[in-house]
This record gives C-alpha cells, sequence and structure tokens, in this order.
C-alpha cells in the first residue's frame, strides 16, 4: 500500500478509511456510526461501538493464545531490579486490583489519580483502572503537590494511587510527605488512597490514616472483569500546560484512541506483534500513556519500563545496552535523551559494545531535533532517526514518516508529512494558507481523526477558546511551521507561552504566577532560552517593587526555590534577572519575543510598536552585567 493514496483515502473518505482500521481491533460491539456528524459539534468517533482497552492489551492476546509472552520488562538500572511479566501475570495482577478498586467503591465514571514513579505498578494501575471504566490521571512522580492539588481539585477522585518512593539516579524521593501535603491542601476529599511500599524509605505508612497497602489490596480481592465501555467513554484525563496558569485536563476516548494507537503501530512505527517496542518517556506524558503502555500493548509487542536516565544510570551506554539485551526493534525518546548521551559519549565508544542487530528505529518527538543530534545518531548508531510530530492533545502522531513499507525519505530537520487523518496547511494571522517556505501557524481541519481529544474536562469553553476559536473549522495547535515544495513540515516553535523544557512542556506563565507572587516583585516576565542540553530552558527578568530593599542575589534566590517547590525541580528556572523596566509595546504589553532574543544573543528587528527604543540597550547591558 503506497503512503500517498492511504493519506488521500484518509482525506477524501474518512469514513470507510476509519471503519478498516477499527476493524483492526476488537470491540464487543463494532460501531454502526463511524462519526457523529453534526454540523455543529466538535466530531466523536463510533459513538455506538463498546469495548474495553485494558480487553485489548492483555485478555484479548491470552484468548489468542500468547498468554506465555513477555509483555511488561521492567529495567531500573536505579535499583538494580529487572523483572519481566507474561500477559497472563499482568492479567493476574491487573484483574485482581482492579477487583479491589471495585471493594472500595470506585465504578465506571469515577476518577483515580496516578501518582507513581517509573514502575511496573504503575502500568498495572492505569490498566486496572480501564478495565473497570475508571477514568485515570497519571501525575507526572517529579511534579510538585501543588501541581497534584490542581488536578485533584480538578478531576475530584475517588482514589490516588501512589508509591512510596521514586528514584532520582542516587536520590530518593520519598512520595508520601508531597501526597499529605497536596491532600492537605486540595479541596476535595479522596476517599482511599492506595500505596506501593518499595520499601527504599523508612516506612512512612503511619503518616496517614487509613492507607491501603497496594499488594494487600492486590492480594485480598477477586479479579474483576473487563467492563464494556462506550467507545466515547472517557479513558483518561492528561493534564497539559496551556497559555494560562491552569493546566488544561486533555480528556481521551476509548475506541477512536485505539483504533488510532493500533493504526500507528503498524503504518508509522512499522512494527509487528511480537517485537518489543521501548518509548523511553515517563508515564506521566502522553508519550508514556501511547507509547509506553497502549499503544505497543494493544499491538501485542513487549514494551519496556526503564527507571533511570540515559546517562550516569550508570553511564550513557545505558540504552544501548537495553536495545542490546531486549532485541529492541524500534525506540522512541526525546532528542534531548541523545544529545545528554552525545555529550557524554561523543565518540559513540559505549556504543560499540553492544549488539544492535536487532534494532530497525529511532523515533524522535517533544521538541525540535537539531541536525547535529541526527548527524550523531547516524554516525554512530547507524539506524535511521526519525522526527515526528505530536501534542498531548493528539495522543499520536501528527506529523512523521510512515515506515511500514521502507519507502520514507528523512528531510533532516523536518518532522516529516501529514499522518493519515491529519489535513494540516500553514496558515497567516487572518486565516489565509501560505505557500511553502512562508512561516505560519500549523492548523489541522476539521473534523480531527481518531484518537485527538475528546475536548478538555469539563470546560468547553476553554476547549473552543484554546484550539477552534482563532479559524473557523480549523484545530489551532500552538505550533508555528514552514512547509516546503514536496510537503514536508519544519516545526519552528510554539507561538504561545509554552515552553519545552527538556521534552516536558511547561507554561511560562504559570511560572509568570509564581516569580509574580514574591512581594518584591513588581512585574515580571518568563520566557523560555535556548539551551544546548535541554533544547530551551526558563529565564525570568523581573522589575522590584519601588522602595524594595531585597538584593539581587536574595530575590533570585528566593524565586528559584519557590518554582521548585510549586512546580518542581523539572522546571529547571535557574536564571532570575533584576532589570529597572521590561520592553513594553505602547499599549503596555509586555514584549516578550524581543527578551528572549536579547537573551539568546541573535539578531532582532526593533518592534515598530515599542515604546522605548533605549530599554533595548538597557537590557543588553544588564545581560552583560548578569553573564559576568
Ligand atoms: N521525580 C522527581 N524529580 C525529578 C523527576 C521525577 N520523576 N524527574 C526529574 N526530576 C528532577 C531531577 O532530579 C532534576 O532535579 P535537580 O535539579 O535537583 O537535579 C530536575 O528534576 C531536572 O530533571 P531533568 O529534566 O530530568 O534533567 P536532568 O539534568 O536530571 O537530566 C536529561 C537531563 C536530558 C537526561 C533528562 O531530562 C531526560 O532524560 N530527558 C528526556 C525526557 C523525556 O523522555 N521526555 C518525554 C517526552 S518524549
Ligand atoms: P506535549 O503535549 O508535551 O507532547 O508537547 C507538544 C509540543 O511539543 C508541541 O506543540 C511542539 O511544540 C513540541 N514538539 C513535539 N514534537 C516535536 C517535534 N518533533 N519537533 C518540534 N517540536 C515538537
Amino acid at each position: 500500500m503506497n503512503t500517498d493514496i492511504l493519506f488521500k483515502q484518509s482525506i477524501e473518505d474518512k469514513e470507510n478509511f476509519w471503519k478498516e482500521q477499527a476493524q483492526e481491533i476488537s470491540w464487543f460491539e463494532f460501531p454502526k456510526t463511524i462519526t457523529s456528524n453534526d454540523e455543529n459539534q466538535y466530531n466523536q468517533w463510533f459513538p455506538d461501538g463498546k469495548l474495553n482497552i485494558c480487553y485489548l492489551c492483555i485478555d484479548k492476546h491470552i484468548e489468542d493464545g500468547f498468554g506465555d509472552q513477555v509483555a511488561v520488562i521492567y529495567d531500573s538500572p536505579v535499583t538494580n531490579q529487572k523483572k519481566t511479566y507474561t500477559f497472563n501475570e499482568a492479567k493476574k495482577e491487573i484483574s485482581k486490583l482492579a477487583g479491589g478498586l471495585i471493594s472500595l467503591g470506585l465504578k465506571k465514571g469515577d476518577t483515580a489519580v496516578i501518582y507513581m514513579p517509573m514502575i511496573p505498578q504503575t502500568l498495572f494501575s492505569m490498566l486496572a483502572c480501564a478495565r473497570i471504566g475508571v477514568i485515570h490521571n497519571v501525575v507526572f512522580g517529579g511534579f510538585a503537590p501543588h501541581e497534584l492539588v490542581v488536578r485533584i481539585d480538578d478531576c475530584k477522585p475517588k482514589a490516588l494511587i501512589t508509591a512510596t518512593a521514586g528514584v532520582e539516579i542516587a536520590k530518593r524521593i520519598p512520595y508520601l510527605p508531597l501526597v499529605e501535603k497536596a491532600i492537605e491542601l486540595a479541596q476535595d476529599k479522596v476517599d482511599h488512597i492506595i500505596v506501593y511500599n518499595r520499601k527504599l524509605v523508612k516506612n512512612q505508612h503511619e503518616m496517614f490514616d487509613g492507607l491501603i497497602d497496594y499488594e494487600e489490596l492486590v492480594q485480598d480481592s477477586e479479579p474483576a472483569d473487563c467492563v464494556s465501555v462506550e467507545s466515547t467513554h472517557p479513558l483518561y484525563l492528561l493534564y497539559t500546560s496551556g497559555t494560562t496558569g491552569k493546566p488544561k485536563g486533555v480528556a481521551r476516548d476509548t475506541g477512536g484512541y485505539a483504533t488510532a494507537l493500533k493504526f500507528s503501530m503498524k503504518y508509522i512505527y512499522g512494527i509487528e506483534p511480537g517485537e518489543t517496542f521501548w518509548a523511553a518517556s515517563d508515564f506521566g506524558w502522553a508519550v508514556g500513556h501511547s507509547y509506553t503502555v497502549y499503544g505497543p500493548l494493544i499491538n501485542r509487542n513487549s514494551t519496556i519500563i526503564f527507571e533511570g536516565k540515559p546517562i550516569m544510570t550508570p553511564d550513557a551506554g545505558t540504552f544501548w545496552r537495553i536495545i542490546s539485551e531486549y532485541k529492541v526493534a524500534a525506540m522512541f525518546t526525546a532528542p534531548t535523551a541523545i544529545r545528554a548521551i552525545k555529550k557524554e559519549d561523543p565518540n559513540g565508544e559505549l556504543v560499540k559494545k553492544y549488539d544492535l542487530s536487532h534494532f530497525r528505529k529511532q523515533f524522535l518527538a517533544g521538541e525540535r531535533c537539531d541536525v547535529a543530534t541526527l548527524d550523531w545518531f547516524a554516525e554512530h548508531i547507524g539506524v535511521p532517526a526519525i522526527d515526528h510530530w505530536w501534542q498531548t492533545e493528539s495522543g499520536s502522531p501528527m506529523l512523521g514518516l510512515m515506515t511500514f513499507n521502507e519507502e520514507y525519505k528523512i528531510k533532516r530537520a523536518s518532522a516529516g508529512k501529514p499522518i493519515p487523518g491529519y489535513d494540516i496547511k500553514i496558515f497567516d494571522e487572518n486565516g489565509y494558507e501560505l505557500d511553502a517556505h512562508h512561516e505560519g501557524y500549523l492548523v489541522i481541519k476539521l473534523p480531527l481523526p481518531p484518537g485527538a481529544l475528546l475536548g478538555i474536562w469539563k470546560d468547553y469553553d476553554r476547549f473552543e477558546k484554546s484550539y477552534l476559536s482563532q479559524y473557523k473549522d480549523y484545530y489551532f495547535s500552538g505550533d508555528g511551521a514552514i512547509k516546503d515544495e514536496d510537503g514536508y513540515i519544519f516545526i519552528t516553535g510554539r507561538v504561545d507561552d509554552v515552553i519545552n523544557v527538556a521534552g516536558h512542556r511547561l507554561s511560562t506563565s504559570e511560572m509568570e504566577e509564581i516569580v509574580s507572587s514574591h512581594p518584591d516583585v513588581a512585574e515580571c516576565a518568563v520566557v523560555g532560552i535556548d539551551d544546548e542540553l535541554k533544547g530551551q530552558i526558563p529565564f525570568a527578568t523581573v522589575v522590584l517593587k519601588n522602595g524594595s530593599s531585597i538584593s539581587e542575589e536574595n530575590v533570585e534566590k528566593d524565586i528559584v526555590k519557590t518554582v521548585r517547590e510549586k512546580i518542581g525541580a523539572v522546571a529547571c528556572l535557574k536564571n532570575v534577572m533584576v532589570v529597572k523596566r521590561l520592553p513594553k509595546t505602547r499599549s503596555g504589553k509586555i514584549l516578550r519575543k524581543l527578551i528572549r532574543t536579547l537573551l539568546d544573543g541573535k539578531e532582532f528587528q526593533i518592534p515598530s510598536t515599542i515604546d522605548d527604543e533605549k530599554i533595548i540597550e538597557e537590557i543588553q547591558e544588564k545581560i552583560g552585567e548578569y553573564r559576568a
């Protein structure tokens, strides 16, 4: 099958195209309606279909005779543990945990927050929820209590599943004190707190009354069967950064998502059932949901849960060791991970220690990939490194290459071509489509294909305002892009207040809210500046209140500490520069793009709307002093 034909069908004959793809997964009731056609409504897929995604990930493969195949590989260099689970073993634990959740009173439509590190019990918890129709919300373990509170208050979980500790290289992070703080601050009460005891930190069970031990719950419960849910039933909520301080709860459906993931495993990643697929992402991100848990398991691939870093655990050869040891056919990571490896092992000496003969393809996403990193990869690893672009909102790739038939052609620095289902255009501000080589906004013609977000949890207005109101009949991605004459698209970066720090999506508006709350700060601007390793890092410029006597050093220390406490260390806000005033337009809008360009030391044009040009020199001088 030719890629161009597939794409054409997906746009011109959507219903038949996706009906055919939906036939690739097992339904309890195959949908009679492929897509809801109400012109005034955002589209839904397969509305009268019924299925269960845990069944597709686990039970189906056992019924097909693959119960003894390895489903999950856990490799944790930070705790010196390795363990595998077959589909049979995974089913036993998941179904009993699901039974345990039922015994606690959880039922279809309830929500549960999962705040856990990279351990198999996280995957089991996600699938146990899915098994009984409980909507899960996984919260990245690196987030601070405040982030947990925001999510608890928004999705009102009946249960919170956590673990006693995470491990960051040699550092142990006790989770229960963080959970305790979040529970204290949250407006809503969580009925049940279930804790997996990793026995890595001093027992903290006495911290709360009524903590439920994960292992006891599993042991004491009867296995539960998969419940049949509507295709549009929310499988999970995943909060992501937007243009305001409050994260957006992206809601994902079940049937459209399962269909899109199965399609992507076959056509985009070119992976056969039975092979090993590894997405080295934390469960707390979209990649972890789609390609560490649901995608590979639906496709009957063995998936790897890696608890470690690409470097220092124990060295920059750890990725190649895992690829070799588990015969990984394709892997997915963020370019920052490869940059970190390249920095530690510039000549690829550690690569030579491992047999990578089973390794066919490396997929990269999450942030822009620089050409130097691609070149290093090509020289030392010798398999294609394929960039592709997507968002939490889409749940699967929107730009990329279809690698199933080996006819694909990589263009360095491009994230590929539109994936079937995604009718992508580059618009100018007024909604006119731009020709090749002109930079504009990346937009997608509605309806979006299966798998894309159902909406923002209980906030249709925000959903409409964030994505649908900019251009009629188009989804606004928030990214800038350029296309070339062959249809390849080059992502130029976010056009809003979102930044990508080491593949982690963060909001500068949220950071600005925290910085402004400092008692000595009058106003501030947080922008993402270029960083060789992490792609981008935040940088705050602040103006102090008149009469403030705090030293610049102390204000920086305070702000760095508060951002770590409120968002988490992952925010990586380490630089705070005090300035006399911020550059603004005559109407008082802060010129953040100008600040960013000055901090990056790049060429700039003086904005015609600037209030006072002299400020540019002032800021440049201050940058010189700050960097000295
Ligand atoms: N729990 C607690 N703390 C965490 C954490 C977690 N799950 N994850 C990160 N942190 C902390 C780190 O310990 C570090 O703290 P420090 O400032 O006290 O040292 C801080 O957050 C920054 O962490 P990180 O961004 O991971 O930077 P790093 O310097 O430790 O490692 C990389 C750099 C490039 C190796 C690492 O960022 C990486 O592997 N990135 C890939 C990201 C990825 O896969 N993204 C998914 C999208 S595909
Ligand atoms: P997230 O929702 O966390 O997956 O982040 C999505 C954002 O990451 C996108 O809107 C882009 O800004 C950025 N991104 C993801 N993949 C790529 C890529 N391949 N190239 C450039 N930017 C990317």
